[in-house]
């Protein structure tokens, strides 16, 4: 494994055994998977793809069954149960329900880790009023978990799963049980610090706008298995599955609405979905893009900017005509993907 990869997934299989031995159930499907060193990767998929499975697999939390996954340049198979948890110290992990001791303070929430691991309580002290600054919970290092807000609480997860330095942070679905304002918070502090302590995050949700806003590199799995992966604004620009599709209009709450008269019995409009990426510092012209559609109606329209890039997402109307014109690609242009939607009847 080359220094600049943190973790490189090899073939790795896994089959959970029911409670019947003969049935196998098979959650990961020959996984490969790299992830660069100071880099923020989402996992995306459905409830039930293996998210989870394939996180928990990267500190050893799960075992596999066939492959191999190296971390930080260890082979996960190879290491004795001891050399496993010393790993695990360079390896933070945070979660949906953010697992903290209800009966113990913010401050000792923090620093427990260290305690276990017998540390001086002056470096205990050094150490956690660090984090506790860094995550913005100086004022509440006395308060008890059920005294804080969600996000509050996640703050302490946060600081409780770096505690160690690590150099990797696994995140399993850490904004999930947030509301809209504290998942913001919550991602923020999560790039500041990808950022400032250069620390590989590796996040699972099933949320593509968590996955917009902070991530890098994406990857969707499904059914145990990766489907497309690539960086943030490729995949969001030209999304080749139908479930990295879907995953992206469910983002668009008036998209289905906008086509909710494609059943109708008299088609006079053809719908054409085109999304597009084009790079900040370059010019792109919509109106060349939609110059083959003269009559088109505009039902939908968005742009991102994710990345070094504007992606973005029209959605039009165009009066049926014998030949189906030709979208041309623009020099521009990173990116341009285009597709059918089927038949709109009226447009209000
Ligand atoms: N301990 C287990 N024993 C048996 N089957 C399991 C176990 N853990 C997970 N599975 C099965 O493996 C599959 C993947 O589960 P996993 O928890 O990894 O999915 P997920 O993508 O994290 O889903 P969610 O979004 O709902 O959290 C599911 O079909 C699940 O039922
Ligand atoms: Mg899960």
């Amino acid at each position: 494994m080359t220094d600049h990869l943190h973790i490189s997934i090899q073939h790795l299989n896994k089959y959970y055994t029911g409670q019947n031995s003969h049935e196998k159930m098979h959650a990961l499907k020959d996984i490969h998977l790299n992830i660069k060193k100071g880099s923020i990767c989402g996992i995306i998929g459905r409830s039930g793809a293996g998210k989870s499975s394939l996180l928990r697999t990267l500190n050893g939390l799960e075992s596999m069954s066939s492959g191999e996954v190296y971390v930080l340049e260890h082979a996960l198979s190879e290491l004795s149960h001891a050399q496993l948890i010393q790993l695990r110290q360079r390896i933070g992990m945070i979660f949906q329900h953010f697992n903290l001791l209800s009966t113990k303070t913010v401050w000792e929430n923090i620093a427990l880790p260290l305690k276990v691991a017998g540390y001086s309580a002056d470096k205990i002290k050094q150490q956690v009023e660090k984090l506790m600054t860094l995550v913005g919970l100086e004022s509440k290092a006395q308060h008890y978990p059920s005294q804080l807000s969600g996000g509050q609480k996640q703050r302490v997860g946060i600081a409780r799963a770096l505690i160690h330095n690590p150099e990797i942070l696994l995140c399993d679905e850490a904004t999930s049980a947030l509301d809209p304002e504290s998942t913001q918070t919550i991602l923020q502090l999560l790039q500041q610090i990808n950022q400032t302590l250069g620390i590989t995050i590796v996040l699972i949700t099933h949320e593509m706008q968590v996955i917009k806003q902070i991530c890098h590199e994406v990857v969707v799995i499904d059914a145990g298995e990766i489907i497309e992966q690539g960086q943030v604004w490729q995949v969001f620009s030209s999304p080749q599955h139908q479930i990295t599709q879907d995953l992206l209009q469910r983002n668009i709450p008036h998209f289905h609405s906008a086509l909710s008269t494609t059943r109708a019995a008299q088609h006079r409009y053809h719908a054409l979905s085109i999304q597009y990426a084009h790079a900040k510092n370059q010019l792109f012209d919509i109106q060349t893009l939609l110059r083959p559609f003269p009559s088109a109606v505009l039902l939908h329209s968005q742009v991102d900017q994710i990345q070094q890039h504007h992606v973005g997402q029209l959605l039009i109307a165009y009066p049926i005509q014998p030949s189906t014109p030709q979208i041309t690609q623009q020099n521009s242009l990173s990116s341009l993907h285009i597709k059918e939607h089927g038949y709109v009847e009226s447009i209000i």
